[in-house]
């Protein structure tokens, strides 16, 4: 049973990798659950996955709610966490309390909000407030315009300090997990080393106590799009286009149906 926090505290003590995929619907929700991942996360990404836009700006609290819902009533096992989508948190700590309180009811256990030390003082102020946050840094998706595309961070020595620092800061102020995307694996590592908290990695090396991966990449649903450090374990577009070609000839050849 991942579906706690405790759970996945007492992972991290006991050295045990814990996983967590994307899901935004009640059939992806389903089946990782049947695979045993420990964790679902209704991510922003459904904004360029599920919706097809270019980034995850356009993504609203409303259909983050909706999508957790659905999510969260689906599965018993894994642990549900949801995603602040941009626009929802950064104005106040009021604000986001406003916006988690929506996500805990739509059935979320934990949420995530992308960002570092500008951060610090909303996680502190949400964990006073039985929000469970997981921070989330590194590439930070919803920054996109601002870093000029989806680039890896933390290359240089002072921006492995700076995450250093931040990570620190975030566990210190009440994060009870923190994600993060796209930096160097001894970073990832090191930071590991250094919070108590359970780390989640994505393009991030093997040293993170859990990893995370979008389910549309992992079944090979986006050939061509998924990012480098991502793995497909099956060739899904083809399978599935093959499966409704088969259906469409058959319909049309008089087969289907019977
Ligand atoms: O939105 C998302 O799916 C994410 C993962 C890529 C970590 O934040």
């Amino acid at each position: 049973m991942s579906r706690t926090l405790n759970a996945w505290d007492k992972a991290k003590r006991e050295s045990r990798k814990m996983t967590m995929i994307t899901a935004y619907d009640v059939t992806s929700a389903r089946l990782a659950e049947a695979a045993g991942i420990d964790a679902l996360l209704i991510g922003d990404s459904l904004g360029m996955v599920f919706a097809g836009d270019p980034d995850t700006l356009r993504v609203s609290l409303e259909q983050m709610e909706y999508h957790t819902a659905i999510v969260a009533k689906a599965v018993t096992k894994p642990l549900v966490m949801a995603d602040l989508p941009f626009g929802s948190f950064e104005d106040s700590p009021a604000q986001a309390f406003a916006s988690c309180a929506r996500l805990l009811k739509a059935g979320a256990q934990i949420v995530k909000l992308e960002g570092g030390a500008p951060m610090v003082e909303t996680v502190s102020f949400l964990s006073q407030r039985a929000v469970p946050i997981c921070a989330h840094i590194g590439l930070t998706p919803q920054h996109v315009r601002q870093i000029g595309g989806f680039k890896r961070q933390g290359k240089t020595p002072e921006a492995a300090a700076q995450l250093l620092e931040d990570a620190l800061a975030l566990a210190d102020a009440g994060a009870r997990m923190l994600l993060m995307e796209a930096i160097p694996a001894e970073l990832a590592a090191e930071i590991t080393a250094k919070v108590a908290i359970p780390t989640i990695g994505i393009g991030a090396g093997p040293g993170t106590d859990a990893q995370v991966l979008v389910l549309h990449d992992v079944l090979g649903l986006t050939p061509g799009s998924a990012p480098s450090f991502s793995k497909t374990y099956l060739d899904g577009a083809s399978l599935i286009t093959a499966a409704l070609a088969n259906f469409a000839d058959e319909v049309r050849g008089g087969i289907f149906p019977t």
